[in-house]
């Protein structure tokens, strides 16, 4: 039956293990995509269209057994996913939106970027062909993020009658860095995306960015950006002789209040609770940190500001412990496997250099544990999150949710959730390794009514928009 609603995006809900017996274990993932998605129903007709990930599932889309309903899975060949996924949207688009290269080396656009991005147009065709294939008249279909940029175009010459939008999940860069990207291929970007009837963004600053690049990469296309007041703003531009529209609109997803609170009160979470106290030593106070192991995170400068606070504040020392788990993530490039050693090493000097017997400064864990993590939000009296750049970070908003006692926020102010968070957070410039030091020490010291304050109202910020309504509101927007 030809769907009504679709959703597309690299990874999805589901991934396959192969086990010993030669079947598969499906393996159902979270995130706010799959909680927006359960919002509408099993019986709304919805497809979500996704990306083989592994031989796991390759084998099972070619066995036949990659059948969880509601779920496509393209077996897209693997060099070209890989091309497609490690190259150009982890290490190019990835890199141009959180502003992560060090330019004096990179970026280097040469002919293997050449051919790499070729392979990213036939993965994001792979997807178009599919996605025109399952849509029924009229449909509406959510594209996701910087790996599937070009579907939206490539989708509307298929199928002109498909209402087409795209999410970004990231930041957006501004124009002035955007614009390291070969003028042609900024060109077939953002009109890919353009492609669609509405492009939708965590923020209104990468919104703004979003505009702004196509002003200053789309130059001969007579491009206009409104911005007018109670309406949505849009991008508008010729092309082929045509005058084209699309509108934008900011959706800032937030944390799932009764999942989390329900999730984290079960006798997992109370068991890592134990383990965790029984690690960290009485009578002390706790910093947390929860990220994959991802360059935008900062995580290195985030122990570099608490050695700063041991070196200047020893009235901390054997009082405070930093809860640090960082999950490995996109292990196949050097520059992520590097930094996740980088980690490591800082976190062991750091322990090498103020640990004493019964006093571990530092606690890393690297394996993915959510019961864990949802354990260290309980008992967190500080959570640091610093990102370099963010599209949002929901462990900002999770983490106030699921508190026991209320925990002090020490945000960056490059989060996409800043805009939503900075009143009661204690906000830091992310570069500024001191600053993050003091901002630490405020956090520690914050009196613990403050701390209960200011934790309230974040949870309340952080669930204005629950993954079901941001998913919901979105839908609305692109019904005609
Ligand atoms: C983060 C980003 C998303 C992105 C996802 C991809 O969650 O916020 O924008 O789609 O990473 O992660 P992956 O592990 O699939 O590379």
């Amino acid at each position: 039956m030809a769907a009504q609603i679709l959703v597309a995006s690299n990874r999805g809900p589901v991934s396959y293990v192969p086990r010993e017996d030669g079947t598969f274990d499906a393996r159902r993932g979270g995130g706010g995509l799959v909680s927006g998605l359960s919002a509408i129903g099993p019986d709304a007709g919805a497809l979500w269209v996704c990306a083989a990930l592994g031989d796991g599932d390759r084998q099972a889309v070619r066995q036949g057994v990659a059948a969880e309903p509601g779920v496509k899975m393209l077996d897209i060949d693997a060099a070209v996913h890989a091309d497609a996924y490690n190259g150009i949207a982890n290490s190019v688009l990835w890199f141009v939106n959180h502003m992560l290269y060090q330019t004096p080396l990179e970026p280097v656009f040469d002919a293997e970027f050449r051919r790499q991005w070729a392979s990213y147009r036939l993965y994001n065709r792979a997807f178009a062909e599919a996605l025109a294939e399952e849509a029924a008249d009229g449909a509406v279909v959510i594209v996701q993020d910087y790996h599937l940029a070009l579907v939206p175009g490539m989708l509307r010459e298929l199928r002109p009658d498909l209402r087409i939008g795209h999410f970004s999940h990231t930041p957006w860069a501004p124009p002035e860095y955007f614009s390291m990207l070969p003028d042609d291929i900024a060109e077939e970007l953002l009109l890919g995306m353009l492609g669609a009837d509405r492009l939708g963004f965590l923020t209104w600053r990468w919104l703004k960015a979003f505009q702004d690049c196509c002003t200053t990469s789309l130059r001969d296309m007579d491009v206009t950006t409104h911005w007018p007041k109670d309406q949505s703003p849009s991008v508008r531009y010729q092309a082929h002789g045509r005058p084209h529209l699309t509108l934008l609109g900011v959706h800032g997803l937030g944390a799932d209040g009764d999942f989390l609170r329900e999730r984290s009160r079960r006798p997992d979470v109370d068991d890592r609770m134990a383990m965790l106290r029984e690690q960290i030593g009485p009578d002390r106070r706790t910093i947390v940190r929860v990220d994959r192991t991802e360059l935008s995170k900062n995580i290195v400068r985030g122990l570099l500001a608490y050695r700063h606070l041991l070196a200047e504040r020893p009235e901390w020392h054997e009082r405070v412990v930093h809860l640090a788990f960082a999950y490995p993530s996109r292990q196949d490039l050097p520059v992520y496997r590097e930094y996740t050693a980088q980690v490591a090493r800082l976190a062991d000097e750091i322990n090498a250099e103020y640990g004493r017997d019964g006093w571990t400064p530092v606690i890393l864990h690297v394996e993915d544990d959510f019961a864990r993590s949802l354990a260290a939000y309980r008992l967190a009296d500080v959570a640091l999150v610093n990102p370099i750049r963010d599209g949002m970070n929901l462990v900002a908003k999770e983490v106030p949710v699921v508190s026991d006692a209320g925990c002090a926020l020490v945000l960056s102010r490059e989060a996409g959730a800043y805009e939503e968070l900075r009143e009661d957070a204690i906000t830091v410039n992310p570069y500024d390794v001191t600053g993050t030091a003091d901002a630490l020490h405020e956090a520690l010291s914050m009196p613990p009514a403050e701390r209960a304050d200011r934790t309230k109202r974040l949870a309340s910020a952080a669930t204005s928009l629950p993954p079901a309504r941001w998913f919901l509101d979105q839908l609305t927007a692109l019904r005609p």
